[in-house]
């Protein structure tokens, strides 16, 4: 599989990310059994797996997504981009944030930090792909679908600058 002149080979096939998601989803149904959580998804990239997992989720929930702005405010460090699209009053929810992947976990720390501030009762994370060789922050990650290789990876939502994301498996960046 070529995609912009970088050639990619099948990693994870659908079968496998799709029986991963349902054992996660049967752990949300007994961890929230009493419960009623919010999933809020990080957009673009977590759309599938978004579909998919909730599809599995056999409790009353709501949904709901957020998404980065390109705007970069320019006022302070100059790469601190705006979080957008969260509509709910989250006070005294259990929020369920979901993620396609986890590099760095700079992105799952500030989508962290700006939902605090609105004093939800709990926060945990629902990530399907997790890159531990990279990740060093202290966050826990109470469900995680892969640990990956610290390699490219595209797919099930993944993109390499803007295609990819409707490739139905996982593809991983070859090596040379
Ligand atoms: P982090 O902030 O470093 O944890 O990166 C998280 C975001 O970077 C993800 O939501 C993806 O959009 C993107 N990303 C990180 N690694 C990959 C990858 O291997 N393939 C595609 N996108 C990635
Ligand atoms: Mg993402």
């Amino acid at each position: 599989m070529i995609v912009h002149g970088k050639e990619f080979e099948t990693y994870i096939n659908y079968q496998r990310v799709s029986e991963r998601i349902n054992e996660i989803a049967e752990r949300i149904n007994i961890d929230y059994a009493d419960k009623t959580p919010l999933f809020i998804g990080v957009l673009n990239g977590v759309f599938m797996f978004a579909a998919d997992l909730l599809k599995e989720i056999s409790l009353p929930v709501e949904i709901s997504f957020v998404k980065f702005s390109s705007y970069k405010d320019t006022t302070s460090t100059g790469n601190i981009r705006k979080l957008i699209g969260l509509r709910e009053n989250i006070k005294d929810l259990d929020i369920i944030i979901m993620e396609d992947i986890i590099d760095t976990g700079n992105t799952i720390a500030h989508v962290i930090e700006m939902l605090q501030e609105f004093e939800p009762r709990s926060v945990e994370i629902a990530t399907l792909l997790l890159k531990p060789d990279v990740f060093k922050k202290n966050i826990p990650l109470k469900y995680v679908g892969f640990s990956i290789p610290n390699k490219f990876v595209i797919g099930y939502g993944l993109d390499y600058n803007g295609l990819g994301r409707n490739l139905k498996d996982i593809y991983q960046l070859k090596d040379l």
